[in-house]
């Protein structure tokens, strides 16, 4: 049985989950709204009440977002936090409180909070092999490992898990296949379209000889694309744009051949999580991390137009 206040184990759910509390960091694009829409569609079809929280891409919020949310005692709490640092000790202060955790989507710093301790499981993609499949797909496109060029890096939001793995699966894998491919500049625009379209319309004036963009989200890459082009460039000639999701719209930019390729970051998890959370509720053992699994779009193979259908 757990005290509240002193609780220094894993928690595990009673057999009778009701109420699940949801804190999602944002709701601001296509991405998090197909998540949202996906958690809650999951959360009915198995019965759950699902009290939902949206903190605007604040950590502030998303601090003050769980507390209220611990205080609601939910049988179980769902935590998608805005960045790694932030909201672990709020996970830690749920653990505390004698209710049990899932991280969703983004992870948490695992040192200051651990799965099997301080939370059950991490259920989300592998951000790190998204970043090199996106490095795998921008070398191809700008002409294999002995390519040399330079490119730029759009990042997502600072503190993030996926800016921090994609960043660092991406410049991994470039600098071992093909070293030759440099980056010359790598900005944050926080995983926004309007923040991207402005800081390319900045670096495409200090770079213009780059042949290439790395873009950690699909809705950055979109807004690269329309500065490019306000530029005088061709994207999908002259410049090759690869990002991250499978938004509808950026897929259909790799369709029409203005972006090369497309890496899936699959939103809809809510099938993965409910799962995850009624095995937990049975008592099994969970592993550290349920991986959703990813895959990547281009037009040359058919990959892109047979995905598109399906996009969200
Ligand atoms: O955490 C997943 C990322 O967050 C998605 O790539 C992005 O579009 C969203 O903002």
């Amino acid at each position: 049985s757990c005290v509240p206040g002193s609780n220094t184990k894993l928690v595990k759910p009673s057999s009778t989950v009701h109420k699940v509390a949801w804190s999602q960091n944002a709701l601001d694009g296509a991405w998090r709204f197909a998540e949202e829409a996906s958690i809650a569609d999951a959360a009915k079809a198995h019965g759950y009440q699902l009290l939902k929280t949206n903190a605007n891409n604040s950590d502030v919020q998303q601090v003050q977002d769980i507390q209220n949310l611990i205080n609601d005692h939910p049988d179980v709490l769902l935590v998608d936090p805005h960045t790694e640092d932030a909201e672990a000790a709020q996970v830690a202060a749920a653990r505390k409180a004698c209710i049990p955790v899932i991280v969703v989507d983004r992870d948490v710093n695992e040192q200051l909070a651990s799965p099997g301790r301080d939370f059950a499981t991490f259920v989300g993609g592998d951000f790190k092999k998204e970043g090199a499949l996106a490095a795998d797909a921008l070398i191809e496109a700008l002409g294999g490992p002995s390519a040399k060029a330079t490119i730029v890096e759009l990042d997502g939001t600072t503190g993030s898990s996926p800016a921090i793995l994609r960043g660092g699966g991406f410049n991994g894998e470039l600098s071992t296949k093909a070293p030759g491919i440099r980056i010359v500049a790598e900005q944050t625009a926080d995983f926004n379209r309007a923040t991207g379209q402005q800081v390319m319309a900045t670096l495409i004036q200090q770079y213009p000889d780059i042949k290439g963009v790395f873009a950690h989200n699909d809705e950055m890459a979109i807004g690269a694309i329309t500065a490019l082009k306000a530029a005088g460039k061709h994207p999908g000639q002259d410049i090759k744009v690869v990002s991250i999701d499978g938004t509808k719209d950026a897929v259909n930019l790799v369709v029409s051949g203005e972006e090369y390729a497309v890496v899936e970051c699959n939103p809809r998890l809510g099938p993965l999580v409910f799962d995850t959370l009624d095995k937990f509720v049975k008592g099994d053992d969970l592993p550290a991390w349920v991986v959703q699994p990813d895959r990547v779009f281009k037009k040359a193979d058919g990959t892109a137009a047979a995905y598109l259908p399906n996009a969200f």
